[in-house]
């Protein structure tokens, strides 16, 4: 039976209003917003005046509330609120994958605990529908990667580089745009990619990563010489979060990826997002859709909303089934490293070194390096080296001893 909703809606910037306005071109949904609380008392607002309250207990400590959506920018303070909404015994709605990645187990717990459902469709992809779909669809089959473009701004800097302009030509227009915010560490360096791929990795595999476990490498070192590599070999360089499963070890990490034509990423270009899920039966399939933006992010919030409706909860029955899964970084890569000089370059750690080039403005090497070696950088401060994975380029220790176990029984 549909229950009715009464929500406290925390923040009113571009997905709160967005939100607001769904939520009024909706009929099918019986759900209404009570109280909306915001920060800054100051502000000229579009709705009237009597929504908003800037203090949270008017919604935390209003009883007849019982769904709290928060959409505000600021992910300690979000924790705050989303803790006491669920102590309280309200459903929650959020969208703050920071906050979400960072406290994952403490709230899924939290909304047992207290019998109430914890949604955030619109935290990973904006307005495609995969946390649901990996929840529910993909429950029985089996699921071997998960990987995407999950940040809509370092896909419009890199479409920008990839038809020629700078790095920080590209950063200007995004932000100039508002698809890029004044300070663009969390996008360009691939904070919030990352914080999008634990969730991924929860619901796909039911692997709970820390986030410092998951290396996130980021675009700001990228050089025109770099998109010209790419453009020349028919490539595309793409920020992928990528996240794969073979037996109980689970890779996952963030990175640039030169990408050939025929990947399913090639021609998601600006604030465009897309996941390819494999798995064992349905095979490769991909998800592609606005990844941020007013209207597209409050639909998925409005998604989890209307599941509410008939006490949908995330049951995360994968983590429960594999509590044997390690995130493993015994793996190597086939990588494209650039350096400004021949010094810094070498500084890179190489096992196997397949190309070599040495240019008046900057050299490269491509081939294999461990990915433990790879970690011996802080990559994303070093401004004179530049890294991206190649195609195919991931191998797991576990499957080359493999490999060489059965060559060597075959030699036998
Ligand atoms: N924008 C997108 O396309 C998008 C896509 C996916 C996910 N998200 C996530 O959605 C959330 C909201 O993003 P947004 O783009 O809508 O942010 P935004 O436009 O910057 O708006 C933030 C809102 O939060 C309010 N706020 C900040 N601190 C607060 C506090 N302590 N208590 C109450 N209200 C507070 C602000 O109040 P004032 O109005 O008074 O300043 C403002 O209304 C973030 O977690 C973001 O990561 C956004």
């Amino acid at each position: 039976m549909r229950k009715q909703l009464t929500i406290g809606l925390f923040g009113f910037g571009c997905v709160g209003t967005g939100l607001y306005e769904v939520l009024n071109q909706t009929s099918l949904l019986q759900a209404r917003i009570k109280h909306i609380v915001v920060k800054d008392a100051t502000k000229k607002r579009q709705i009237d005046a009597s929504y908003f309250a800037y203090d949270a207990e008017v919604i935390l400590g209003d009883s007849e509330v019982n769904v709290v959506v928060e959409l505000i920018n600021d992910s300690d303070a979000a924790y705050v609120i989303v803790k006491r909404a669920l102590e309280s015994g309200k459903h929650v709605v959020s969208a703050n994958k920071k906050l979400i990645a960072l406290h994952l187990e403490e709230l899924i717990a939290l909304a047992k605990a207290n019998n109430v459902s914890f949604l955030y469709e619109a935290a990973v992809g904006g307005s495609i529908p995969i946390i649901r779909n990996l929840e529910e669809y993909y429950n029985n089959d089996s699921l071997s990667s998960i990987n995407g473009i999950v940040n809509g701004t370092t896909n419009y800097i890199l479409t920008k580089t990839g038809e020629g302009q700078s790095f920080d030509d590209a950063l200007k227009t995004a932000q100039e745009l508002g698809f890029a915010e004044l300070d663009p560490t969390s996008d360009v360096d691939g904070f919030d990619a990352k914080y999008k791929l634990v969730l991924l990795l929860k619901h796909a595999f039911g692997y709970t990563a820390k986030t410092e476990q998951v290396w996130n490498y980021g675009i700001r070192q990228l050089k025109t010489w770099d998109a010209t590599y790419a453009r020349e070999k028919g490539y595309k360089i793409k920020l992928l979060a990528f996240g794969t499963r073979v037996d109980d070890q689970v890779v996952g990490f963030v990175a640039p990826h030169l990408i050939p034509a025929n990947h399913f990423a090639y021609n998601v270009e600006n604030e465009f997002n897309a996941v390819v899920v494999e798995a064992l039966f349905s095979d490769r399939q991909l998800f592609l859709g606005k990844g941020a933006g007013s209207y597209p992010t409050a639909s998925a919030v409005l998604s989890d909303i209307s599941a509410l409706q008939f006490d949908y909860a995330y049951e995360y029955r994968k983590t429960n089934a594999q509590e044997n899964l390690t995130l493993t970084t015994d793996f190597r890569l086939r990588v494209y490293v650039s350096g400004t000089t021949k010094e810094q370059l070498e500084r890179v750690k190489f096992e196997e070194i397949q190309e070599i080039y040495h240019g008046s403005t900057h050299h490269f090497h491509i081939g294999w390096a461990n990915f433990s070696d790879l970690q011996q950088l802080d990559w994303n401060n070093e401004s004179d080296l530049f890294l991206a994975v190649l195609p195919e380029g991931l191998q797991l220790a576990s499957t080359v001893y493999a490999e060489e176990g059965q060559l060597e029984a075959h030699a036998n």
